[in-house]
């Protein structure tokens, strides 16, 4: 009699597998409850309301990517019904191991499901345990907690924007200067005419001195390109501070990213000493003109989409029209050397106050991420949970002033106040304020000043 059917099921599968795809699959699948661990306390013929007696190959749902079956004819291989058959159909326990499913917030979850802890993925193991993943997070709820709890003179935050990236991540995609090499380390520092017992003011603003000519603080996304973004942030400040105000370019971090590719890596990072080789050399237009568009890190590089070509003594002029079309003007902007300054505190608050903001490499450590107000000294929260936890990379900013705090305990603490490229949404309206005077995270070791490249062609005559 069972032969007969076998027999008898065979012709039938013959003659079915062309129309029904299905049939074909559900005598030929691997024992669907194999994949059932996915699906443990899965309710399908219950959720469906179907329990078919007899044979009839109608009977299913969906399940998963296929289909599953309620009738009593999959109960011959226990081959394709649904996990729940058996306790809903047939009301006895399913013949095979129930998996046991991984419990969260009140649901039971199956094997293999997954969430989002911050950075890192967590995925229902088969023995119903969660297994994450143990990456450093760029925000941690530890860290900015110890940072706000301890006395260290400044406020952490979350930043929604960095919530979920790894910290290697943000190191990867967040800074992108490469250290200056010991030759261009070794440049002759230029030396401020100074007294020895010159006296400097306690405070100093450069919005304040310059008012119009300071640039907002920029937002470099996820492309490591802060070469180009402090060297088009100082390069701009400083170029309206020695025209006196008749140009105040915003100029193009993009241009930098996409034209100045020799020995420098867009994205991927830069050099401060390749950045003002080409604003010298080659000149850059405005971010009007030539928008930032990498706000991702893209394997492919953007091709340079402007050119120039000498017009004499130095000068160049575009000859291709500005990437962004809404705009027709499309000066190039110049600058002279870029000069080395010395460590010195004083020489740089000297400089900063007679020629406008200077560039500053900084050493950027896990809780620097986290700073949303106050003086900015690296801590040591991160300490205790391992090396994972406390990696550092280089980065370049633009510092426009200084200042200093009276402390509760009667000390004064110095600063100076920079502007970071992480948008103004972070820090203090996008800058930060950071120890003055020690060299913190290396503020003092690699500062730069320049000239804008300015002709009493370029004034306008009264
Ligand atoms: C279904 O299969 C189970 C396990 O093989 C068996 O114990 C049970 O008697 C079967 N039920 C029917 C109605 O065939
Ligand atoms: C940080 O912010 C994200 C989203 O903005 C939020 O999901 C997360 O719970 C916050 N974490 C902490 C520790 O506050």
């Amino acid at each position: 009699m069972r032969q007969l059917r076998a027999l008898l099921c065979l012709c039938l599968l013959a003659q079915v597998a062309l129309a029904s795809r299905v049939r074909t699959r559900r005598e030929l699948g691997p024992g669907l409850y194999e994949h059932g661990v996915y699906d443990a306390g899965g309710s399908y013929c219950q959720r469906g309301d179907v329990c078919c007696h007899g044979r009839d190959d109608g009977c299913t749902v969906p399940y998963q990517d296929t289909l599953c079956y309620c009738d009593l004819f999959c109960n011959r291989t226990i081959s394709d019904c649904c996990p729940d058959f058996w306790e809903y159909c047939l009301g006895i326990p399913a013949p095979f191991p129930k998996a046991p499913g991984c419990a969260r917030a009140g649901h039971t979850y199956p094997t293999g499901a997954t969430y989002q802890e911050n950075c890192n993925l967590c995925t229902c193991g088969p023995g119903g345990q969660w297994q994450c993943e143990d990456h450093a997070c760029l925000m941690d709820g530890e860290l900015i907690d110890a940072v706000n709890r301890g006395n260290y003179g400044w406020r952490a935050a979350n930043y929604s924007q960095f919530w979920g990236m790894t910290l290697e991540d943000g190191i990867r995609y967040r800074l992108g200067t490469f250290r200056p090499s010991p030759t261009v380390m070794n440049m002759n520092e230029m030396h401020m005419n100074m007294d020895s017992n010159e006296v400097l003011p306690r405070h100093f603003d450069a919005a304040a001195k310059w008012p119009g000519m300071i640039h907002e603080p920029l937002d470099q996304g996820n492309c490591a390109g802060s070469w180009a973004f402090s060297t088009a942030a100082v390069a701009s400040d400083r170029i309206s501070i020695h025209s006196m105000g008749h140009m105040t370019p915003a100029l193009s971090p993009q241009n930098l990213l996409s034209c100045d590719t020799r020995n420098q890596r867009g994205c991927s990072g830069g050099r401060l000493d390749g950045a003002w080789w080409y604003l010298r050399r080659r000149g850059v237009v405005t971010d009007e003109c030539y928008p930032f568009t990498s706000q991702q890190s893209q394997p492919a590089a953007q091709p340079c989409m402007m050119h120039s070509r000498s017009t004499g003594r130095g000068k160049r002029q575009a000859t291709a029209r500005c990437p962004n079309t809404q705009t027709h003007a499309n000066d190039i902007y110049q600058s002279t050397p870029a000069y080395r300054l010395s460590s010195s505190e004083k020489e740089i608050m000297k400089e900063l106050m007679e020629n406008g903001p200077v560039q500053a490499i900084l050493e950027v450590h896990e809780d620097f991420f986290m700073y949303k107000s106050g003086i900015y000294q690296h801590t040591p929260v991160a300490e205790g949970k391992g090396p994972k936890h406390q990696k550092h990379g280089t980065h370049s900013v633009k510092i426009t002033g200084w200042g200093e705090e009276q402390l509760p305990d009667g000390q004064t603490q110095k600063y100076w106040t920079a502007a970071n490229s992480w948008g103004t949404a972070w820090g203090e309206g996008g800058y930060f304020r950071i120890a003055r005077g020690i060299n913190e995270c290396e503020v003092e070791t690699f500062v730069v000043g320049v000239w804008g490249r300015v002709s009493m062609e370029d004034m306008p005559h009264k």
